[in-house]
């Protein structure tokens, strides 16, 4: 098996290639002056060698989808088999038509990936129905375990760990589970891209530490509107994880100006990205028989 990296997720395609034991391929990307990419791999590859491409579809998303997709094409008129690793799927916030004539951009994006991919992994996709636009077997893996884990070894003494919003509550339920301790969630209304208003109503607060969970940080929105409710509400000092941080603009200054820390994994390079999704993604392969 060779592992290579699309341009936006070389340092976790080296951590994967090293957890799995297999070789890193090599691959040149180039764009010419008119932004076209180019790309050539440049390792040997025999027909029929096991080919695993990890690629975040994250900012720059059109070039990073194309980039993929050249890879994973290149790859297989090579003669390998072909997986795709989609740590953060971009799009995926798209996952259906919320009105009459809009495009399902995850759709689009998956008919695409499998024209020239056998298998997909992706890891906490906004909406774990967008595998199904897959004809080919997708899954993912879940990062929320890793991040329980890691709030675990920091020992912060019975904190409350906290969805931001409804959707976010299974997410904070499996951070909650792996350290032991009670959950709740806020309630969320959006008004606006990047402009939501949040209630901490029902959650019980006396100045205990509170963990908040969402599984992307975009504008920090939702983060920030979820701080002031909490803290409001009595709750101490606020720690912020997230698995993708997508951390638009000034995303992380602002949520820091409300919180003691913000943790994220490593599905999208930042330098909050403290959490490796590599092992669980080695684990996920390993069950895989391309
Ligand atoms: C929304 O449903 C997601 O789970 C996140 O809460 C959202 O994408 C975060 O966006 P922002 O940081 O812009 O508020």
């Amino acid at each position: 098996m060779i592992v290579f990296g699309g341009s936006a997720s070389t340092g976790l395609a080296a951590e994967v290639a090293e957890a799995l034991g297999c070789e890193q391929g090599r691959a040149a990307v180039k764009t010419f002056p008119d932004g076209e990419l180019f790309v050539k791999i440049e390792s040997r590859v025999e027909k029929g060698d096991e080919a695993l491409v990890v690629q975040s579809t994250s900012r720059p998303q059109n070039r990073n989808i194309m980039e993929l997709l050249f890879l994973l094409d290149a790859l297989q008129e090579m003669g390998a088999r072909t997986a795709a690793i989609i740590p953060y799927y971009g799009y995926g916030r798209q996952d259906r038509a919320f009105e009459e004539g809009e495009a399902v951009s995850s759709k689009v994006v998956a008919r695409h990936i499998q024209l020239s991919a056998e298998r997909v992994l992706t890891i906490n996709p906004h909406k774990e129905h967008i595998l199904h636009y897959f004809d080919i077997p997708a899954s993912s893996a879940d990062a929320a375990p890793a991040i329980g884990r890691y709030f675990k070894e920091k020992g912060l003494e019975r904190p409350l760990v906290v969805a931001p919003d409804a959707g976010s509550k299974a997410l904070a339920q499996t951070v909650a589970e792996t350290l032991g301790c009670r959950c709740g969630n806020c309630q969320k209304r959006r008004l606006g891209p990047g402009r939501v208003v949040t209630s901490a109503e029902g959650l019980e607060l006396s100045g205990e530490t509170v963990i908040i969970v969402d599984d992307i940080i975009d504008s920090g929105g939702t983060i920030v509107e979820a701080s002031k409710a909490l803290k409001a509400g009595g709750a101490g000092p606020i720690h912020v994880a997230c698995i993708h941080p997508v951390l638009t603009g000034n995303a992380a200054q602002r949520i820091l100006d409300h919180a003691r820390e913000l943790v994220a994994t490593n599905t999208i390079d930042s330098e909050y990205s403290r959490i490796s999704v590599a092992p669980l993604i080695a684990e996920a392969v390993r069950k895989w028989n391309l």
